[in-house]
């Protein structure tokens, strides 16, 4: 089935197969690698998108789903080539320079968490972000 999609304010067309799931045809067909597949079980976020404005699980939502909707993934939040405030922020926080994060963001989660902190990075930027246009 051709779809077309709104991708970060760009136009994309893409044949899918009707069972592709939305987080695949993001990664493999778009190549937009920000957004993640971290889980079997629809738990983690990793795979979080803007499905016209609305945070969703993309591994929960079929690509033909979003035919003639708006997608935005972690890459659209990103000012051109200049990374958000609240991207910026993140990745302070994550090399421990973050103010009042340090010990949340790193120095406080051992290996394991830390990895889990990370693959969530995608849902709590687009949540944050969805919560700060209002
Ligand atoms: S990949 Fe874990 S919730 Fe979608």
């Amino acid at each position: 089935m051709r779809i077309q999609v709104n991708v970060n304010g760009e136009p994309r067309e893409a044949d899918v197969e009707p069972r592709l799931l939305l987080v695949h045809f993001i990664r493999d067909t778009l190549g937009l690698i920000g957004t993640h597949w971290g889980c079997d079980t629809s738990n983690c976020g990793a795979c979080t998108v803007h499905l016209d404005g609305e945070p969703v699980k993309s591994c929960t939502v079929l690509a033909v789903r979003a035919n003639g909707h708006d997608v935005t993934t972690i890459e659209g939040v990103s000012s051109g080539a200049d990374l958000s405030l609240l991207q910026q922020g993140f990745r302070e926080a994550r090399r421990g320079r973050g103010p009042g994060l340090r010990d949340g963001a790193r120095g406080g989660f051992p290996g394991a968490r830390r990895r889990a902190w990370g693959h969530a990075l995608p849902f709590l930027l687009l949540r944050m972000h969805a919560g700060l246009r209002g």
